[in-house]
């Protein structure tokens, strides 16, 4: 039976999994995952982690694609064909991909900078202290750049969600994974002396990583690892967002989710693994782990320091890591474009090249502003979290902080409560396939996930600190 034929659809099993894990895996993977693994006790974090994944991230997973897929509809339409007065969350969720379109192609146009850096041999210039901020500062160059990402992603989405989403990520995501186990094997080989004589090797760095460091642990940082593994995990999974419904709604309905569903999780979390493997080390051997920052700064000023240290293989070494980080943020990119689009395409009744089009004038003009909140735009806010922003980390903090976990919270208690587990778990087992861990979603959906993402709201918008004073 051919379906849906004119929004398009996965292939099949393969192309939808390749599309989600290329939406998974993004930065989140490269410059937070292995940051907060060094922060948390190395191996007490990577067990809390796994822990999380086959339980809440399988729950927010499944629950986001069955939606998809059951209704055949992007968020607004999904959320109002369950229920027409919760039409409010669809809306909701569409923002999500909004804001962060804003804002996505930017750091795409900062990777995309650096690769050809390394491409033309300008490596050991790139390490310098003040490399990263005079990019970033200059309004026509870093401007440049992210258009040059948003275009490339829009020209991807306009092709379709075969010709263009399914081969763009069945292309990259392999070569995805060979460069990243390149680079991590090539770390564990890395050896420093410093100048007093102590010398630290890769594999002295990947113990460091993989051990279980409880020292001092106690109930409340306990707590907190807990809160920053599941903080990731729901970034990092693209749930709640509107992605996943999408891209559900392009799977057919012969396509096994649970084994789909399995798949996803477990190359998002090998690569977040695999990168960890690769950054820990690395930074562990020239500098220790004293210093390891997360975010841009580890992958735009530590990460280059290390490359210049790492003599004749620096340079292709950082050619490789940013092309990686290219093809992982490019994947990540289409998928929050594609979610724009598809929500549109469904509202206005508009062909996929139209929307595609409008959408990429408004995101590339969008994309141009974020830009220049480092230069013409620079002013600084200090947010409800405690840290400090430019436009760039407000755009973020209001979707990753405040609006995720809300949303996640609302899809639990609908899909929970009102629509009740059995009616997602009829779409898991549609084709007589069995839903091996029912018993844990039915568990997660109604009562642990919604208390887990309260808390996990109340602390990312800096409410948890004003009870716990
Ligand atoms: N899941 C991506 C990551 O881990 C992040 C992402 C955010 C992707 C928003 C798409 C949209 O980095």
């Amino acid at each position: 039976m051919k379906q849906k034929s004119t929004k398009g659809n996965f292939s099949g099993q393969l192309g939808f999994v390749m599309a989600a894990a290329g939406s998974a895996v993004g930065v989140g993977n490269i410059w937070r995952f292995p940051y907060l693994a060094a922060k948390d006790g190395g191996g007490l974090f990577l067990v809390v982690y796994l822990v999380l994944v086959f339980t809440f991230g399988f729950t927010m997973l499944t629950n986001d694609i069955s939606v998809g897929r059951k209704t055949g509809k992007s968020a607004i339409g999904a959320y109002a064909s369950m229920r027409k007065n919760w039409k409010f969350l669809g809306i909701l969720t569409f923002l999500v991909p909004i804001l962060i379109m804003t804002y996505y192609a930017v750091i795409g146009g900062w990777i995309t900078r650096y690769m050809v850096v390394y491409l033309t041999g300008a490596g050991q210039k790139a390490a310098e202290d003040t490399y990263f901020t005079s990019f970033i500062t200059s309004p026509v160059s870093s401007s440049l750049f992210a258009l040059f990402f948003m275009i490339l992603t829009a020209v991807v989405v306009y092709n379709g969600v075969e010709e263009g989403i399914e081969k763009c990520s069945k292309f990259m995501m392999p070569i995805l994974i060979v460069l990243i186990v390149i680079i991590a094997v090539y770390s564990l080989t890395l050896k420093h002396t410093d100048a007093d004589g102590t010398t630290r090797t890769g594999l002295m760095g990947f113990l460091v990583y993989l051990k279980p460091n409880v020292k001092g642990l106690t109930v409340g940082k306990f707590l907190s690892v807990l809160l920053d593994a599941m903080s990731q995990l729901f970034f990092s999974l693209s749930v709640s967002m509107g992605i996943m419904i999408t891209y559900g709604s392009y799977v057919k309905k012969d396509v096994d989710l649970n084994k789909a569903v399995n798949q996803i999780e477990f190359f998002d979390t090998l690569v977040a693994f695999l990168a960890g493997m690769m950054i820990i080390p690395s930074v562990y051997v020239f500098s220790g782990l004293d210093g390891m920052g997360a975010g841009p700064s580890l992958m735009f000023v530590a990460l280059p320091k290390v490359f210049a240290q790492m003599g004749k293989a620096g340079p292709f070494m950082g050619f490789a890591f940013f092309l990686m980080a290219i093809f992982a943020t490019l994947t990540s990119c289409i998928s929050v474009l594609e979610a724009n689009v598809a929500n549109c395409m469904e509202v206005f009744h508009a062909s996929r090249k139209k929307v595609t089009s409008v959408m990429a004038v408004i995101y590339c003009i969008a994309s141009v502003v974020i830009s220049l909140g480092y230069s013409v735009f620079y002013f600084e806010v200090k947010l409800p979290n405690g840290s400090v922003g430019q436009l760039l980390d407000i755009m973020d903090y209001v979707s990753n902080s405040f609006m995720m976990p809300f949303i996640a919270f609302l899809s639990c208690i609908l899909i929970g409560w009102i629509m009740k587990p059995q009616w997602i778990i009829s779409e898991m087992e549609r084709n007589g396939e069995k839903f091996r861990r029912k018993k844990i979603y039915i568990g997660m959906v109604r009562y642990v996930a919604p208390v887990i993402l309260f808390v996990l709201f109340l602390q990312s918008t800096g409410l948890l600190n004003l009870f716990i004073k």
